[in-house]
């Protein structure tokens, strides 16, 4: 593999992933390379659904190896909402900030606050389709904390952890996140 699409257009996570496998000497494209690529409709019932629908329609516009992710969070108070309903739990064309106050407005006064991030990597290429996982455990806490990273970020504490991701540096959150986890995995699948 010398060419790889990452099939997002978020700017974050296209900064997160490339951190992550920029020593496998492969070039690192997105779906911003390819401006006759359209937007992915995410609706499918699970993460990896919507990963495999993403990586497999820019794979069959491109041709090339694509790699996506999926993400969700997870409370255990809410019943795993958000989950796959992630990036629009206040609603349609909502903000990172819509999306947290609705969180904390939902556990307000809630004592049990643990939950868990879940990403669903998925990997097309022309000889094949894996999936590759990674969860992060922590707590919602009661108020933002950091400007860090994206999303829920000010608002998570990953377990052991004092700070949340949006205070953590980028390279701790790599390291430990669902997203580096399962690309972790990803890059040990490439390495086999
Ligand atoms: P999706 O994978 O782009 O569908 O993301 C679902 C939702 O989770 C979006 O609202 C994202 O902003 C949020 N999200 C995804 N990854 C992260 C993360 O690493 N930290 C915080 N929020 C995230």
């Amino acid at each position: 593999m010398n060419k790889l699409v990452l099939a997002t257009r978020n700017k974050n996570k296209i900064e997160e992933m490339k951190a992550l496998v920029s020593g496998l000497g492969i070039e690192i494209l997105s779906t911003l390379d390819f401006p006759e690529l359209e937007e992915v409709d995410e609706d499918q019932p699970t993460l990896e659904g919507n990963a495999l629908k993403k990586a497999r329609y820019v794979h069959s516009i491109t041709g090339l190896p694509s790699l996506s992710d999926d993400t969700g969070l997870e409370v255990d108070a809410l019943d795993g909402a958000p989950g796959v309903y992630s990036a629009r739990y206040a609603g349609e064309n909502v903000t990172y900030q819509d999306n947290v106050l609705k969180i904390l407005t939902e556990l307000e006064g809630e004592k049990e606050r643990s939950a868990r991030f879940r990403t669903v990597v998925a990997l097309v290429t022309s000889e094949d389709e894996n999936l590759f996982h990674g969860v992060c455990n922590g707590e919602i806490l009661t108020e933002q904390r950091g400007d860090k990273g994206f999303g829920y970020d000010p608002v998570f504490k990953p377990e052991g952890y004092d700070q949340t991701f949006a205070e953590l540096s980028s390279e701790i959150k790599n390291e430990i996140s669902h997203r580096g986890r399962a690309v972790q995995k990803f890059i040990e699948f490439l390495n086999k």
